[in-house]
């Protein structure tokens, strides 16, 4: 079995090279390779083509990698380092549409820059590095919270299926919707997962199964076609997703596939979870429909993870990356603050009032 990937960091700040160090996802599960990377262009990269991907990881890459491009910026006052800064910040905003931690990271992180005018060009630098490194540690904490929340709704023995990657290697550590079985399989629990493939980028069979196995965790693939059938037989007490942005009603914007899922679970009457930091939820967009939904080049269904072309040459391919549940689907939301219910208009509000209080 590979090394346990919960030993690694999935995102860091190499502070000597002043690099981004990421584990390169797209050769998991075959090779553990990182990645230390110090351009611009090639972090756009990485994160346009999923070296890092999950919506709190490429929010934590996008300020590790803003910073350690605005402190290569040599400028002589203020209004040339922010020009500067700008660019780097919109362009790597330009790498993915959906998932809203990736803006909510960059705005943190110009927020430094705008609010500080009157420090030197060496004074931003180093809060940009404080931030940054701010970032990805409440990262820890936020999805440790997730996972504590979300370990109070199973029990020993459950069987719990899962979509995509939502695990560690889409976080800082743990992981949102992985969380819970990570925490309860360090207290001795013994879960079932299932981890559906997640079609067309593999992000269960590759990532999720990889992580899991690796930290010793029951689990089994399947195609995503397969879920009904492994509800059907009773194999799953409960559902565990992340998510990419949660819109203010509720509606969850997550993984392609997603929404097919709770589907199925509202059918078979299985709790369906939405695993939500605060960063991921949108309380500035209303619904699901007004969520960006990325489409990707045809090649990652015709051609990418097989040895031949599985599609006819020129035939029309329609790739969507990201789908939403509804929120008359989702049974909670499971924050850092705590697990929201529906109504969710109600109950998202409640949970951003909660960390005002706790951060007053
Ligand atoms: O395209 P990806 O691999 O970045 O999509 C990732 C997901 O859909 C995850 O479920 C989501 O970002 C939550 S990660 C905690």
């Amino acid at each position: 079995m590979a090394d346990n990937i919960m030993n690694y960091e999935t995102v860091a700040l190499d502070e000597e090279k002043g690099a981004l160090v990421i584990i390169n996802q797209t050769q998991l599960p075959n090779h553990v390779e990182i990645l230390s990377l110090t351009e611009i262009k090639d972090i756009w990269d990485a994160i346009y083509l999923l070296k890092v991907r999950g919506a709190p990881a490429i929010g934590v890459a996008a300020a590790i990698g803003v910073y350690v491009t605005a402190n290569r910026i040599e400028a002589a006052d203020y209004d040339a380092f922010y020009a500067e800064f700008k660019k780097a910040k919109d362009y790597l905003a330009s790498s993915r549409p959906t998932a809203v931690n990736l803006f909510w990271a960059l705005d943190r992180m110009e927020k430094v820059v705008l609010d500080n005018k009157d420090k030197s060009v060496a004074d931003l630098k180093t809060l940009l590095h404080d931030e940054a490194v701010a970032i990805k540690e409440e990262d820890i904490w936020v999805c440790k919270s997730i996972g504590e929340y979300g370990l109070e709704l199973i029990k020993d023995g459950d069987g719990i299926l899962t979509h995509c990657n939502a695990g560690q290697l889409a976080t800082a550590k743990y992981g949102t919707a992985l969380a819970p079985i990570h925490l309860g399989a360090e207290k001795g629990y013994k879960f079932k997962v299932f981890t559906d493939e997640t079609r067309p980028l593999l992000q269960g069979a590759r990532l999720s199964a990889f992580e899991l196995h690796s930290h010793g965790i029951d689990t089994t693939v399947i195609c995503d076609n397969m879920a009904s059938q492994v509800m059907k037989n009773g194999w799953v007490q409960a559902i565990f997703v992340g998510c990419d942005r949660v819109a203010a009603n509720g509606d969850a914007c997550n993984k392609i596939g997603t929404s097919g899922v709770a589907i199925l679970a509202k059918y078979y009457g299985i709790p369906f979870y939405v695993c939500a930091p605060t960063s991921t939820i949108d309380m500035e967009t209303e619904k699901g429909e007004d969520i960006p939904i990325e489409e990707r080049p045809a090649h990652e269904v015709t051609e990418m993870w097989y040895s031949k072309r599985m599609a006819p040459e020129g035939v029309n391919v329609y790739n969507p990356a990201f789908d939403f549940a509804d929120n008359e689907l989702i049974t909670g939301i499971i924050t850092e603050y705590g697990i929201a219910r529906p109504p969710y208009n109600e109950s998202l509000k409640e949970i951003f009032e909660k960390k005002k209080n706790v951060n007053k």
